[in-house]
């Protein structure tokens, strides 16, 4: 599968990494295409493909057969559109869009141009999320009860660049990174969020308009399991809390990021399970190109659908402007 990426920043990196560590066989980075043309030409010399600084010149070429989209989130709907109206297939970025009704735009322009639409969630994909949905599904901690997930997000530090122009992110942290909350929280307990609620604060003097800094999110997995979600904004690290997912069970708990599996069964000690190796993450993102050409050659379902994308937007829109507290649900929001 010949790829191109579209956008060549920091997640552009390490999806060439991904992609290099692959046999040509399965898939090539093909082209690369960037409004700044000295950093698309940088990219290509280290990583490879044809370097272009217009998307149509890019596109025009029959050998390539996807594009990665790797833009600011507000973009991501317009030109993953313009992708598939070109005859490509598309992994999108998460988020998926900003908001579900842009989402449903993606998921309509794939139906009608019979072009393939994954989504760049990743996180299930670390060996320590997959290990803790194991040690869950082993029932060696005993029924999960509930679920705490956590993190802070330095943002005041991006000043100046598209993360804090509205314009082009259209949202802060819970956008950017609520998702992976969802995304991980999903696997772990093997189902998608039902129902959601929330609200959304802006705490700090130099808050930009529409950039919340605190924001907190409820979501309702059915059969009595709920989540509780928090993303807390400064401008330094300053605080000590770890990103984390965290599952109470009957017998212990556990708490899972991308670094670390940690694990603690009743009055036990606190257990690592299992390290994360950063330097290896290249690999995580190797394992979506393949699950992404399993779906557009063989017909494969991933699990980051457009479907799946588009709820975990909703979940995080909804908690957003959910200041009264009042519950959604997520076929409400999606449809069907
Ligand atoms: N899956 C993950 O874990 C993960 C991690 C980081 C970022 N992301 C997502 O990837 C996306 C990009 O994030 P990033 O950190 O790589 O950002 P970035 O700022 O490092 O890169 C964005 C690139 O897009 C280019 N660009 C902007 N407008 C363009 C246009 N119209 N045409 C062509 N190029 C254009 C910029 O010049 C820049 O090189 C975001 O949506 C973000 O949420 C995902």
């Amino acid at each position: 599968m010949n790829i191109g990426i579209l956008g060549t920043g920091g997640i552009a990196a390490a999806h060439a990494l991904g992609i290099n560590c692959l046999e040509d066989t399965i898939a090539r980075l093909y082209a690369c295409c960037d409004i700044d043309q000295a950093k698309v030409e940088k990219f290509c010399q280290t990583y490879g493909g044809r370097p272009f600084s217009d998307l149509d010149a890019m596109l025009a070429d029959p050998a390539l057969d996807a594009v990665i989209v790797c833009l600011p989130h507000g973009l991501h709907a317009q030109m993953g559109i313009k992708v598939m109206k070109a005859g490509k297939h598309v992994l999108v970025e998460k988020p998926m869009a900003p908001n579900v009704a842009e989402c449903k735009k993606l998921i309509q322009a794939s139906a009608e141009t019979g072009k393939k639409l994954q989504i760049g969630h990743e996180y299930f994909l670390y060996p320590t999320v997959q290990e803790a949905a194991k040690v869950i599904q082993s029932g060696e901690l005993g029924k999960p009860l509930m679920v705490r997930a956590e993190l802070s997000s330095y943002i005041y530090n991006k000043l100046g660049t598209w993360w804090m122009d509205f314009e082009q992110s259209k949202g802060g942290p819970a956008i950017n990174m609520g998702v992976h909350l969802i995304d991980i929280t999903g696997f772990l307990l093997n189902k998608n969020p039902k129902r959601v609620r929330g609200f959304s604060r802006q705490l700090h003097p130099q808050a930009v308009k529409g950039i919340e800094d605190y924001f907190v999110m409820e979501l309702d997995f059915g059969d009595g399991m709920f989540s509780d979600n928090r993303i807390y904004s400064f401008e330094k690290k300053i605080d000590v809390i770890r990103p984390a997912v965290t599952v109470f069970c009957e017998e212990g708990s556990l708490s899972v990021w991308s670094n670390e599996l940690v694990i603690q069964k009743g009055s036990d000690a606190l257990e690592t399970r299992l390290k994360g190796d950063g330097s290896k993450a290249y690999l995580v993102f190797a394992e979506q190109i393949k699950q992404f050409k399993d779906f557009v050659e063989k017909g494969v379902t991933p699990r980051a659908t457009g479907r799946f994308g588009m709820e975990a937007v909703a979940c995080i829109e909804a908690a957003m402007n959910g200041d009264n507290g009042t519950w959604k649900t997520i076929k409400e929001i999606c449809g069907e």
